[in-house]
């Protein structure tokens, strides 16, 4: 499903110039549940950003499902990113100002026409999943932290993506909070679906099948 070759990444600004990721060898098969662990600016999300087609590499070769990345144009990535993939930023990017069901019923929109009833049910059972359906009416920014995230959970879901990215998904959750995403996480591998977790919690790195650590910019 992925592979990296050599896959670089350097952020440039006027004053200086970041290596984030050093040459980055991967290859992901469809399946798989994958925790990436390592220090703080070891290039975590910046990987995360590349495998969800979010930011193509500086230099080397990405493929997903066998098509070159760095070939295919912004309306492809597009398509890619609101049909395949789920994505669970660090920061979650809700949009703060429209309600909690408004935020999961924009992507929902873009990938199929449902009638506006279906597009409610599945919105609610989503919500009702990672438990936030209470306030699917509250606007994004007027909600906690930890029921943000889980928001955040609930969008990247909405489409059955093929492949989930979520950056730290449980940094703001209880331990009751964490536990039950992370048995919808494993309920959604078992189906088929491929699950990749950066993670800072070591709990959460030993739950997965595999773990990636990154250190510099490089896998070690
Ligand atoms: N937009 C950007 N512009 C310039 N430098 C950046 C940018 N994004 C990330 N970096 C730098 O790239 C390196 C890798 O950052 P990245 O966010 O991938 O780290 P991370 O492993 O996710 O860290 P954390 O655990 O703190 O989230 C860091 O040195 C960071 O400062
Ligand atoms: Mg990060």
């Amino acid at each position: 499903m992925i592979k990296l070759e050599n896959v670089t990444k350097t952020y440039r600004t006027q004053a200086f110039e970041v290596n984030a990721l050093r040459g980055v060898n991967l290859e992901i098969e469809k399946g798989e549940l994958i925790a990436i662990t390592g220090p703080s600016g070891s290039g975590k999300s910046t990987l995360l950003h590349i495998i969800g087609c979010l930011d193509r590499p500086s230099g080397g070769v990405y493929r997903f499902e066998n098509s070159d990345v760095q070939k295919l144009n912004d309306n492809d990535l597009a398509a890619i990113r609101n049909r395949k993939i789920g994505f669970v930023f660090q920061f979650f990017g809700l949009l703060p100002q429209i309600s909690i069901l408004r935020n999961l019923e924009i992507p929902l929109m873009f990938a199929e026409v449902w009638p506006p009833e279906k597009r409610r049910t599945m919105i609610m059972d989503i919500l009702t999943e990672v438990g936030i359906a209470n306030k699917a009416n509250f606007a994004a920014g007027d909600v906690s932290g930890g029921e943000q995230q889980r928001v955040a959970i609930a969008r990247a879901l909405i489409n059955n993506p093929d492949l989930l990215l979520t950056d730290e998904p449980t940094g703001n959750l209880d331990s009751v909070n964490s536990e039950k995403i992370l048995s919808i996480f494993r309920d959604l591998n078992q189906k088929g679906m491929t699950v990749i977790i950066v993670t800072h919690d070591e709990k959460v790195a030993r739950w997965a099948k595999r773990t990636i650590v990154l250190k510099d910019g490089l896998i070690v």
